[in-house]
């Protein structure tokens, strides 16, 4: 019997391994998803800290919402031409209870959300919603919604959430670290980087394993961006025009150098990790998808691709040192200014700083979507059939 079983999966075995990105690309069949359920900080939060704490303010959502829907940015996030490239709605967040619905799936993303438990308070920038709650969010979801649908038959509560086979048949997303790699940076020098990027790490894996627990199948990994070319962390915001930055500090681009290395270092070992999840799980699809890079080309190709310098800001005041975040207003040297929008968002890269914007997220996602950033080099209409490559 023994034998009979390791012999059946050493067949197993050869098929998978015999089969390529290019069979999986060509092959007609794509998946049959039929939910996607996401995970990740403000890069992908739909809803989630505005519904907990305070509404998001104008002009945030601008562009394609025509007001503040709890996104950061001014208007559809990767998440959003995701869903929609797959033919899903856009996902609610979990928490959100206003004019939501939960049939396609949910998301557990919110904004300002770390990897590993910080020691902030939301007031501080922080937020509850670690990676660790979201996946525990979760575990509440699809037991709450299983037992709903099994007690209730006819109930109207069923239109509104996945049937239980669908958890299997879902889509699960992840952007998160970014948050974990900026507070990182801020302690450089107090702390051993490289261990705690693995510990980070660490704690990605396990909440990636404690959902494979629970059902999960296919995961569509995002590393961590450029975050030394956000904007607000560039010198030329920060004072810095009289301060000639060292060789070396600054890129090219204006990014700065050493914080883009520690997403270097971060997305190394996250991929590391991938590729050993990958080894662990036979029955799962993993795919690492490169979002460092599609962005950094992006950032490189500014103007080539029709957009304004990519140190450029559409929404906020941030000059001479002074920072005054989109939408919000404030005295700056004796003049109350209200920190607004750019004319025309869709030539920017940078929405508020720190968020891109539509125009940007949409010029990511055609770069995506087709696997050509992805490892293995699959589309996500194909990511579920990457079995053991
Ligand atoms: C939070 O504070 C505790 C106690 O001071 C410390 O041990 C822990 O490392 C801190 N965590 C982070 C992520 O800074
Ligand atoms: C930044 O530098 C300018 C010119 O040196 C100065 O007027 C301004 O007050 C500085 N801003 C801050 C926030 O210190
Ligand atoms: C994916 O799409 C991008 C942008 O449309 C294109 O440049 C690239 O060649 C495509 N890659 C593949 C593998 O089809």
């Amino acid at each position: 019997m023994g034998f009979l079983v390791q012999l059946l999966a050493f067949i197993l075995s050869l098929l998978l391994v015999s089969m390529r990105a290019e069979d999986i690309i060509n092959s007609p069949q794509p998946c049959d998803f039929r939910a996607i359920f996401n995970f990740g900080d403000s890069n992908s939060d739909t809803g989630c800290m505005a519904a907990a704490f305070y509404p998001e303010v104008s002009p945030y959502g601008e562009t394609f919402f025509h007001q503040p829907v709890g996104r950061a940015s001014d208007g559809r996030l990767i998440i959003d031409f995701i869903a929609q490239h797959l033919g899903f709605p856009l996902l609610s967040a979990y928490i959100n209870s206003i004019g939501t619905s939960y049939r396609h799936g949910a998301n557990f993303a919110a904004g300002s959300s770390t990897i590993r438990r910080q020691n902030r308070t939301v007031f501080e920038g922080g937020t509850p919603f670690t990676f660790e709650i979201q996946t525990e969010q979760f575990n509440q979801f699809k037991q709450r919604t299983g037992k709903f649908f099994n007690q209730a038959r006819k109930s109207s509560f069923r239109g509104h959430f996945p049937r239980p086979d669908d958890f299997a048949k879902a889509l699960y997303t992840f952007d998160i670290g970014q948050n974990d790699i900026a507070a990182a940076i801020n302690r450089v020098g107090t702390e051993d980087s490289h261990a705690v990027i693995s510990d980070i790490v660490e704690h990605f894996s396990k909440q990636v394993q404690n959902l494979h627990e629970v059902g999960a199948r296919t995961f569509w990994i995002h590393n961590s961006g450029p975050i030394g070319c956000l904007p607000v962390a560039m010198p030329v915001h920060n004072n810095a025009t009289n301060h000639t930055p060292e060789a070396g500090y600054l890129d090219q681009n204006g990014c700065v150098n050493y914080e883009n290395d520690m997403a270097r270092e971060f997305n190394k070992k996250l991929k590391n990790m991938v590729v050993k999840l990958r080894a662990k799980f036979l029955d799962a699809s993993l795919i690492y998808v490169d979002m460092f890079s599609t962005k950094y080309e992006l950032i490189s190709n500014a103007n080539k691709e029709g957009f304004v310098e990519p140190s450029e800001i559409c929404c906020g005041y941030h000059k001479d040192g002074y920072h005054l975040y989109c939408g919000n207003k404030g005295m700056i040297n004796g003049k109350e200014i209200l920190a607004g929008s750019c004319e025309d968002p869709s030539k920017y890269i940078s929405w508020d700083g720190v968020h891109y914007t539509e125009a940007a997220n949409r010029w990511i996602v055609n770069r995506i979507l087709n696997g050509s950033f992805s490892d293995p080099p699959v589309p996500i209409t194909h990511s579920c059939r990457a079995l053991k490559l």
